[in-house]
């Protein structure tokens, strides 16, 4: 038996918030902002919008391009940070939204930015670990825009909202396969107060006075993240490439997560791999978490990029702390 990649798909919202949209809004510079982190546009969803309704519209994409229906599917995972409702899953809401017949198992991941490449391993084990289970949608969907704190230039410039999805299946060709060749997962729970949304659960339940101090919004240390987060990615990414005995050089694309321009050529430099083989769509998106790692594989694949065989490493850094990568067989 083997797992293989049957489709992908993605859902970006029409509203575009440009740099010189930002100097508007906060004290900030198109060219700060390009220089520091490689973002000129991000998209935001209209209000109304919940996560849900975009990894719905990420989902009917991915499905039509596997060509299966949604009662197809097995199981759903939904990664995120951003979710409808503290309970229940997001993943849930969704099913309800696709209108399956078949009551599948739904659930969320909450691994901030190595939400998909967390959601992709354990969908994969899913796949293996049950009989009868042949698809499975996975789906990292984010409207950051709402946990943006946007009186806070040090933050909200960096994030977008869009959902991914990614439809694997498990065919039974008397191989023992899998498009995932190695993974790498990881987290440092010592290092939570770095980058988290404080109040709004039952350590910090949301008053009206934190509501004013902006405790309620997204809070980071931009610099300390930074720190942790080039030499975990690298480290991921080489434990992965060792764990499957491939070298480097025979990557087709590395795929690092979309967070900051200067840690993805920090990234790329570390592992000895040409601006060519890098995968950089952050300049039109920003930071999208859990949605950033599918957002570039189906734009690959879409734009002919991705030839079936071809090999791509991910590899990506979240709140958490927890970082992930993943050496994929297209
Ligand atoms: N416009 C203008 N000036 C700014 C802005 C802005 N938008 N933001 C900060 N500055 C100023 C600061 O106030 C500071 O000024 P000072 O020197 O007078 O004090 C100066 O710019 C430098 O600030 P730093 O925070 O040191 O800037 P840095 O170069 O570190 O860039 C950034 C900040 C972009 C946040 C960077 O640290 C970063 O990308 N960190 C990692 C983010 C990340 O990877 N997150 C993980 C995933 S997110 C998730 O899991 C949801």
């Amino acid at each position: 038996m083997s797992i293989q990649i049957k489709g992908t798909g993605c859902f970006v919202p029409e509203k575009v918030l440009s740099n010189q949209d930002l100097e508007k809004i906060v004290d900030t510079t198109d060219e700060w902002i390009t220089t520091r982190t490689g973002i000129k546009n991000r998209h935001i969803a209209p209000e109304d919008m919940p996560t849900s309704d975009m990894a719905l519209a990420a989902a009917k994409n991915a499905l039509e391009n596997a060509g299966i229906s949604a009662d197809d599917l097995d199981f759903i995972i939904v990664a995120t940070s951003s979710g409808d409702h503290p309970f229940p899953s997001t993943a849930c809401v969704l099913q309800g939204k696709l209108g399956m017949k078949k009551k599948c198992q739904c659930f969320d991941i909450s691994a901030a930015c190595s939400g998909l490449l967390y959601s992709l391993d354990t969908g994969a084990n899913l796949l293996r670990g049950h009989k009868n289970y042949r698809y499975g949608l996975m789906i990292g969907a984010e409207k950051l825009s709402y946990l943006a704190d946007w009186k806070d230039r040090a933050t909200c410039v960096l994030f977008g909202d869009a959902a991914s999805a990614v439809i694997l299946e498990k065919v039974d060709d008397g191989s023992d396969e899998s498009c995932l060749l190695a993974t790498d997962l990881g987290a440092d729970g010592s290092c939570v107060s770095l980058l988290l949304h404080p109040a709004g659960g039952t350590a910090i339940p949301v008053t009206a006075e934190n509501v004013d101090t902006h405790e309620n919004a997204l809070n980071m240390n931009g610099p300390e993240v930074f720190k942790h987060a080039v030499p975990a990615m690298v480290s991921a990414a080489k434990t992965v490439l060792a764990d499957a005995n491939i070298p480097a050089d025979r990557l087709r694309w590395v795929i690092p997560h979309q967070a900051n321009k200067r840690i993805i050529d920090a990234v790329a430099a570390r592992l000895d791999v040409t601006e060519d083989h890098v995968y950089v769509n952050i300049q039109n998106y920003g930071n999208t978490s859990a949605a950033s790692i599918g957002l570039c594989l189906d734009e690959l694949s879409r734009s002919g990029q991705l030839q079936k065989g071809d090999l791509v490493l991910a590899t990506t850094f979240g709140a958490g702390l927890t970082w992930a990568a993943a050496l994929i067989r297209w």
